[in-house]
């Protein structure tokens, strides 16, 4: 089904999580909150631990903390069944790759066709069936990952209401972020960056649209990209779902798909050309300006620099002003939804809410009690509904217009004035929207921490968006394909900082693989 698949957006850290490992080469059982690909690996084939072992900890460390941040919609019913298969055949030497019998973690969009469901966080596609997997469930499957669950998200990707907040969905209620009580989660992969924070699977798959959807948002923007604790790990887990995928001609642009994890070298800022787009920084920090994200933004420069890389400032986007306050974006996306959705709904085998497009999507909402209408609005809905679709003569002239936006008045056009290989800006400072128009890829590294003393900052709701302890990221942003290249800068970045080893979540989940071996 045209689940839309793997273009290259590798976003590790969509919420503000993320983080460099330490590895732990010589314990037997690696410690689950870090334990990278590599020690679970070696764990796997010395038999100090199984497959069943792995789910059975990630399983337990999941329900420890699911009352605590909400990450978890469900739990694969299989996934002990399919742990023992892939044990059984690692016994036979049958080795599938680097992620035989490795655990992960789905963000709610990804479809499946098992026992789980793919809803969105909402209520209106539960019990729905899928007539097959989605391009990138197949290929994690067949590289031998265990899709352990499902992640909650920010409803129907945070493309419902104008009044709603981060990581809040129908089925498990608020999410929250683990470094500080309360914290806003972001999202609207939420769960599956919660996920990497806690150790609650090896690694996560998340989504972007800028909107976006696999269940669809817009079929033009949509990527999926991975969430994982080390900058390696990631490149992993996106060498396994990178390509071309018949059921997605957007896809059929994809070259050869490079070796991601040789990429991940010490030298890989050597005499890269990296921009700094102050005008697009400034645009995010009117909102969300604060000292501490700028002086460690300023510092990140000096690593860089150290690093060998030549930092090229005032690499400005010239149509980023514009952008931010244009109207463009919001209906390319809602007119790309009115027609992705029924499409996408059309497919199930069982759809027992008779969802059929927007209008029933948004009539079963407002109907059902657990989706908290009207407090929390349809209001993108309520607006896309009013407007044209991507079938109309009017979406070209908005879609070129907002290709405009990620080429020449955006992140391409500064990429080919300076000569660059990438731009860097602060995650928060909204790099995944410089991105998406043109479906370009992001990196995002752990960058700093909120230090004692800052100001607590709340939504109006009441999640915290800052406080000591919460830490942010540092994004680089390049052309179509360059994903290569921005691992190779992002890991020689991660190497030299490790910020990762200097955020700790104030709660985390304690089963480790020794509580559950042998049992
Ligand atoms: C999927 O939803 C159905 C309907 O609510 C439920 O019975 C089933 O247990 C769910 N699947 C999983 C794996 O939780
Ligand atoms: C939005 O949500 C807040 C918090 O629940 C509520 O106080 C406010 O009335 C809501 N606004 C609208 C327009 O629904
Ligand atoms: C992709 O493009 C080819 C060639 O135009 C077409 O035959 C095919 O139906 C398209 N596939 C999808 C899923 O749209
Ligand atoms: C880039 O943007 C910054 C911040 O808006 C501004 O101060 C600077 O003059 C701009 N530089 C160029 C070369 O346009
Ligand atoms: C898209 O809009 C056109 C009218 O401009 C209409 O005929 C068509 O049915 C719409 N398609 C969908 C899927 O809403």
């Amino acid at each position: 089904m045209s689940f839309r698949v793997p273009l290259l957006l590798v976003f590790l850290a969509f919420v503000q999580v993320i983080l460099a490992g330490s590895p732990h080469p010589s314990a037997k059982y690696p410690a689950l909150i870090d334990a990278t690909l590599m020690s679970l690996s070696e764990g796997l084939e010395s038999k100090s631990f199984s497959s069943v072992d792995l789910v059975n900890a990630y399983s337990a460390r999941i329900s420890e903390v699911q009352d605590d941040f909400h990450a978890v919609l469900e739990l694969n019913p299989d996934a002990l069944s399919i742990a023992s298969s892939l044990d059984r055949e690692r016994s036979r030497a049958h080795i599938r790759g680097p992620l035989h019998g490795i655990p992960i973690l789905l963000k709610d969009l990804i479809g499946t066709k098992d026992k789980m469901n793919t809803t969105a966080g909402s209520y209106a596609l539960l019990g729905a069936r899928l007539p097959q997997d989605s391009t990138i469930a197949k290929k994690l499957r067949e590289a031998g990952a265990i899709l352990l669950g499902k992640t909650s998200v920010s409803e129907w990707a945070n493309f419902r209401s104008f009044n709603s907040s981060n990581g809040w969905c129908a089925r498990v209620g608020q999410a929250y972020g683990p470094y500080y009580p309360g914290q806003d989660p972001w999202g609207s992969s939420t769960g599956s960056a919660i996920g990497a924070s806690l150790g609650l699977a090896w690694a996560n798959i998340g989504t972007e649209t800028d909107g976006y959807m696999v269940i669809p948002v817009s079929s033009h923007l949509d990527t999926i990209g991975t969430l994982a604790r080390t900058v390696k790990d990631a490149a992993y887990l996106l060498q396994a779902i990178a390509g071309k995928d018949p059921n997605d001609n957007y896809t059929s642009a994809i070259p050869n798909v490079p070796n991601y994890v040789k990429a991940c070298k010490l030298s890989g800022l050597s005499g890269m050309r990296i921009g700094v787009p102050r005008n697009a920084i400034a645009l995010g920090s009117t909102t969300t300006f604060e000292p501490a994200q700028s002086t460690a933004f300023e510092k990140a420069l000096s690593v860089l620099r150290n690093a060998g890389a030549i930092i090229v400032d005032n690499t400005n986007l010239t149509a980023a002003e514009e952008f931010w306050t244009s109207s463009i974006p919001g209906q390319v996306v809602s007119a790309d939804f009115l027609v992705d959705l029924p499409k996408f709904l059309s497919k199930l085998n069982t759809n027992p809410n008779k969802i059929t497009d927007l209008s029933s999507l948004r009539a079963f909402v407002q109907n059902y009690p657990s989706e908290e209408y009207p407090d929390r609005d349809t209001g993108i809905w309520d607006v896309t509904l009013l407007g044209f679709n991507s079938t109309s003569p009017e979406f070209w002239v908005a879609y070129q217009k907002n290709l405009f936006y990620g080429t020449e008045g955006g992140l391409l056009g500064a990429l080919d004035r300076h000569n660059l290989d990438a731009v860097i800006m602060p995650a928060d400072y909204s790099a995944h929207h410089f991105a998406a128009p043109v479906g370009a890829p992001v990196v995002t590294v752990p960058m700093g921490v909120y230090p004692a003393g800052s100001t607590i900052v709340k939504d109006p709701r009441g999640l915290v968006e800052r406080a000591e302890g919460i830490p942010f990221g540092l994004s680089f942003l390049g052309r179509r394909w360059s994903e290569e290249k921005l691992i190779e800068m992002a890991y020689a970045f991660e190497q030299r900082t490790n910020f990762r080893s200097k955020v700790k979540p104030y709660k985390v989940p304690k089963t480790e693989l020794r509580d559950v071996v042998g049992r």
